[in-house]
């Protein structure tokens, strides 16, 4: 019986604005379904939709329809990609499928009659964009969201709790018993360092501000916290509750894969919530980076989001997969660039593996009309190309081991390119020119061959359409096999090869850069004409129902209202309770007061002590752990997250007021 394997990418909040940043993760998780599935296992793979929570709440409302009207167009359209994309999930689970929510009340009750879950009272202050509570000493400066940085609001209600603090030594532990799995490691560290080791709070499991949501079974004021709600789909995606055969087949799942800033829900409170249900944990949660564009945020408002379909529609669905699983180290930060894109285009794509192919079976049509002849002796030149090429697979298995799609890729380039050499070295188009060497020919020939069919199977997890063209090229029937790759002298002497159409022509990038612009334009005015066609209400401005990253214009009087001024730091104390924060003693004229900051990974006390710094002082007061923290101070951050402290060009007295 062949082995299962479990995985699942996030189940994504329904958005019309999905970017290639979104398809990261599935384009990465369907490569591992089809690696693995290639080696034998029997896979399972889950994606979906994230459907409840007050933000959907709100952008129905402002399209003036009802969420599940909202929720039921986008989810069709995300459905509609993953199509394009050629993404092979087993489940798309919907957190508004009738059976999922009935075992997310299950869960809730489940846990309620274990004691797990009690009835309190909750001041915190939320984030919506996130869906998440934060206390003071998590928030940033300004009570800003620590995931995303916008503005929080106090809320304040009757909510459910989640004993998730009784968790966090099980916790620890749990992580230093099984080593792999956080990964990669630094992600590990950050939850270690940011979340666990000052203690956890128990987690507000239930909102009764906003109704649109799974209402708690004996309690129906309440909704469960969309993160309980959209965490449980992995286990109902594979029949938590109604399957139980299929269930117990599949669970632990094992893999997670995430992007990096949802990485805390599912080390966290995920295996809390397993550990209180008695269920397996998964075996790894991997955290993936972001895709930037030009090292920026992508955003709507920026204008500089790069949506998959126009890169599909020009370049086909492999150039864009190629692209993202070879172009991004998989746990860290990237950055795309349509350059950088139709150049990796032309060097790997259409150079090195479009080249082989379509010279390889050229020759072959040419000179021995389209026939493949038994290969003869072999020389030191076709052990050394043959001995490569059957290594390859191993290689890409080691990377395979830890996500390293980009190294896969490199290993099987490195033999793409070793062929093309192959070519030049043997020079077949001499060798054609005298009978007496038919029979070397004949072997250059079937080695080439040979090597465009393990090639094909090598590819065929990260672009499978391109190595389905190729084997449709040398005629390779019935399913492959990953240890196919591991062989040599699979293809039949007589076989007729024939390539129809070339695989990657080669790009003009000035000229692809403006059609892919004026694609990209074109798909945004009709997203913008359909959502209005959609909308029961005039959508005023396009931008008001996106995460807007651009703040709105402010009068002169609005700026007015600020008292901002050149402060001496004094001096410069740890936080008693707080490991992150630093208290600034500081001197504005005759004034002294105390900011509670967070700058401590940015700047040693000895740095600190005796400059100069701006300070919003009429910033409402708010306690840090218990410490008042007096007004704000000013700096700038890059797009790396480098912080820099802001001051006055010039040597002004402390209480200087800015204007
Ligand atoms: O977080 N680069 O959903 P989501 C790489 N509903 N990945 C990116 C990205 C970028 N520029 N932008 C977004 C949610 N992502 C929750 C998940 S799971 C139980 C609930 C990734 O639609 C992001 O990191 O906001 C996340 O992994 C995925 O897209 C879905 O994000």
């Amino acid at each position: 019986m062949s082995k299962k394997y479990y995985l699942t990418t996030p189940i994504y909040y329904p958005s019309d604005n999905l970017h290639i940043g979104h398809t990261y993760c599935t384009v990465a998780a369907d490569c591992i379904k089809r690696y693995k599935e290639l080696q034998g296992y029997d896979v399972f793979f889950t994606t979906g939709s994230d459907e409840h929570g007050q933000k959907i709440e709100e952008k129905a409302k402002e399209l003036g329809v009802e969420p599940k009207e909202y929720v039921d167009r986008i989810v069709d359209s995300i459905k509609d990609l993953w199509k394009e994309l050629e993404i092979d999930y087993d489940k798309f689970i919907r957190s508004t499928d009738p059976e999922h929510e009935k075992n997310v009340q299950e869960i809730f009750q489940k846990l309620y009659d274990k004691g797990e879950i009690y009835k309190s009272e909750y001041e915190g202050y939320y984030c919506t964009p996130c869906e998440s509570f934060w206390t003071d000493s998590q928030l940033l400066e300004g009570h800003k969201c620590p995931d995303c940085n916008r503005e929080t609001h106090v809320s304040h209600e009757e909510s459910y709790f989640f004993k998730l603090s009784k968790y966090r030594d099980r916790l620890l532990k749990y992580y230093e018993d099984h080593p792999e799995f956080i990964e990669p490691d630094s992600r590990k560290n950050e939850m270690i360092n940011n979340f666990l080791k000052d203690g956890l709070d128990d987690l507000s499991v239930t909102r009764s501000s906003f109704d649109w949501g799974v209402k708690v079974p004996f309690d129906d004021k309440h909704v469960v916290y969309v993160w309980i709600d959209a965490l449980s789909c992995y286990l109902t995606a594979i029949g938590y509750g109604t399957d139980e055969e299929q269930f117990n087949k599949y669970w632990p799942a094992d893999v997670h894969l995430v992007g990096k800033e949802i990485i805390r829900f599912h080390t966290i409170i995920w295996p809390a919530l397993l550990m209180a249900l008695d269920i397996p944990l998964p075996e790894k949660i991997y955290g993936h980076g972001w895709i930037l564009f030009d090292n920026d945020k992508m955003s709507k408002s920026k204008g500089n989001v790069v949506y998959p379909e126009p890169i599909i529609k020009l370049y086909g669905v492999d150039a864009l997969k190629y692209f993202l699983l070879r172009e991004f180290s998989f746990g860290s930060d990237g950055s795309f660039n349509k350059e950088k894109f139709m150049n990796r285009l032309n060097s790997d794509l259409a150079n090195d593996l479009g080249n082989l192919v379509s010279r390889s079976i050229a020759m072959v049509e040419k000179y021995n009309g389209g026939y493949l002849e038994e290969a003869g002796a072999r020389e030191e030149v076709d052990e050394d190309l043959i001995n490569m090429g059957i290594s390859v697979a191993g290689k890409v298995d080691k990377a395979m081991e830890h996500f390293q799609f980009s190294t896969a890729l490199e290993e099987i380039w490195k033999f793409i390119r070793r062929c093309n050499k192959y070519i030049d070295e043997t020079t077949p188009w001499i060798l054609a020119k005298d009978e007496e060497n038919k029979e070397r020919l004949n072997t250059v020939l079937y080695n080439l061959c040979e090597s465009l069919r393990v090639i094909a199977v090598l590819i065929s997890p990260f672009i499978a359409k391109t190595s389905k063209e190729i084997r449709k090229a040398l005629r390779v029937k019935g399913e492959i096999q990953w240890e196919d790759a591991t062989k040599w002298g699979l293809l039949e002497a007589g076989t007729n090869v024939k390539l129809k159409k070339v695989l990657f022509p080669r790009l003009k990038v000035d000229e692809e850069i403006e059609k892919l612009n004026e694609e990209t334009e074109k798909l945004v005015s009709e997203r913008n004409a359909e959502k209005a066609k959609f909308a029961k209400v005039e959508i005023k401005e396009e931008e008001k129902t996106e995460e807007s990253e651009g703040k709105a214009e402010v009068t002169i009087d609005d700026f007015e209202k600020l008292e901002i001024k050149v402060a001496l730091v004094e001096s410069v104390e740890d936080h008693p309770k707080a490991d992150r924060l630093y208290l600034l003693n500081l001197k504005m004229g005759d004034e002294r007061r105390t900011i509670v900051s967070n700058i401590k990974n940015v700047y040693t006390k000895e740095e600190l002590t005796g400059k100069k710094i701006l300070v919003i002082t009429n910033l409402k007061p708010a306690k840090f752990r218990g410490i008042e923290s007096r007004g704000m101070l000013l700096g700038a951050e890059d797009k790396d997250g480098n912080f820099s402290l802001a001051t006055v060009y010039g040597d002004l007295p402390d209480g200087s007021v800015i204007s």
